[in-house]
């Protein structure tokens, strides 16, 4: 980001206070951030206390003439590398939709050819509503990257999608927009999360797997310009920025989206797939009926599938979670699913869930032991290497 200069719009939420936050980030990367507090946004933040951070002139009003005499406002966006709408509040974002233009900020979007990031932080009702989903819908359509928001407790006592990412998940978008793009043209599919495999109407077996590695690769790899299939099981995870994602629950579900999603340049297969199906009970299993017997079925093994295909990817990654002899099964599955690479990691620790992971990567060359690295670094450097391995 050295060098590049920002827009940043600031509306007008409880999430404004986390702007303040952003820019500081966004000034230790090396840009220059140029914000722009509309009325609402004056509410929570001090135009002073951005100003003072962004250390440049706070930007509010469309009429006056110190702001540039009148047409200041079409060389304020002109002038920028990106503009940053955050956050973005469904008011802002339904007038971006419309085009209407009725203060300096909604007109600076209305005059800009400047690619646009929306941060959206609103009630999770507000977010959910219709009218939200389709103004987000033509936003990006029209090639608006928004973001997409995080779940959990909001200011209002409600819980749900709807708040404002965490500052460092907003810089990693933004990077993602400056960034060298090697995989541009390349698709890559991506499998992450666990898997459900129902065993009445109410019941399923699965496993600890949080999909949070798998996300994780799937955004370094759109972050280098892929594009990116993400096939996930049932998880609570948001959509990385740039990924197309499918939601499956079962294992079958996802042999089929993967089948679907070829070809492919790469396939990353980090799913936690349940190995074994439930020959599902139609009715819900009675307790009074004594115990019952789950008669389980061997799934396809995707990977192993995808190893052999006729339209096989070119590069074809396995993951490989041992609670022992991790390196010893990893060369193994290597050679018996006919991947190219395996990361192999040991989960016996609190790898599922967690945000940290010790990785080795296995290759035809032989193997690569990592330090243990936050699961976005692994992702990173695993991205990397892809975009090396397919330049
Ligand atoms: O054999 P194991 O399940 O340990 O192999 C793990 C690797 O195989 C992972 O890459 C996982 O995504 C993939 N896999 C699969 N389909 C299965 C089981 C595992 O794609 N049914």
């Amino acid at each position: 980001m050295q060098g590049k200069r920002v827009l940043l719009i600031v509306g007008g939420g409880i999430a404004a206070f986390k702007a303040l936050e952003l820019v500081r980030a966004l000034r230790r990367e090396g840009a220059t951030v140029v914000p722009v507090l509309t009325a609402g946004g004056a509410h929570f933040v001090t135009p002073l206390s951005l100003s003072a951070l962004a250390a440049s002139p706070v930007h509010t009003d469309l009429w006056s003439l110190d702001e540039g005499g009148g047409m200041g406002h079409i060389e304020l966006s002109r002038s920028a590398d990106l503009v940053v709408v955050c956050p973005a509040t469904a008011d802002l974002m339904a007038k971006m939709t419309t085009g209407i233009a009725d203060d300096l900020a909604t007109t600076l979007l209305l005059a800009t050819d400047t690619p646009v990031i929306a941060v959206p932080a609103m009630n999770v009702r507000m977010w959910t509503h219709a009218a939200t989903v389709a103004n987000v819908a033509t936003l990006r359509a029209r090639g608006v990257t928004v973001v997409e928001p995080d779940e959990g407790p909001m200011a209002c006592g409600e819980f749900g999608p709807g708040r404002l990412p965490e500052v460092t998940a907003i810089v990693a978008a933004i990077a993602l927009h400056f960034g060298p793009k090697p995989l541009v043209g390349r698709h890559a599919v991506v499998t992450a999360g666990p898997t459900h495999e129902p065993i009445d109407p109410v019941r399923y077996l699965t496993n600890r797997s949080s999909g949070k590695q798998g996300f994780a690769i799937a955004g370094a790899l759109a972050a280098l310009g892929a594009r990116v299939t993400l096939i996930a099981g049932p998880v609570a995870l948001a959509t990385p920025p740039g990924c197309t994602r499918v939601d499956v629950e079962t294992a079958r579900q996802m042999a089929v989206a993967v089948e679907a999603a070829l070809p492919a340049d790469v396939a990353v297969m980090v799913a936690a797939v349940a190995d074994w199906g439930v020959i599902v009970s139609p009715a819900k299993l009675k307790k009074v009926e004594g115990m019952p017997r789950l008669d389980l079925v061997e799934n396809p093994d995707i990977l192993a599938t995808l190893g052999r295909a006729v339209d096989r990817p070119g590069l074809v990654i396995g993951f490989a979670a041992e609670t022992e002899a991790t390196i010893a099964n990893a060369v193994g599955k290597r050679a018996t699913k006919k991947a190219d690479w395996i990361v192999a990691n040991d989960v016996s620790g609190d790898v599922m869930g967690g945000d940290a992971n010790t990785v080795h990567l296995v290759t035809a060359e032989g193997v690569e032991d990592w330090p243990t690295l936050p699961k976005a670094e692994v992702a990173r450097r695993l991205a990397d290497r892809i975009a090396q391995e397919l330049a």
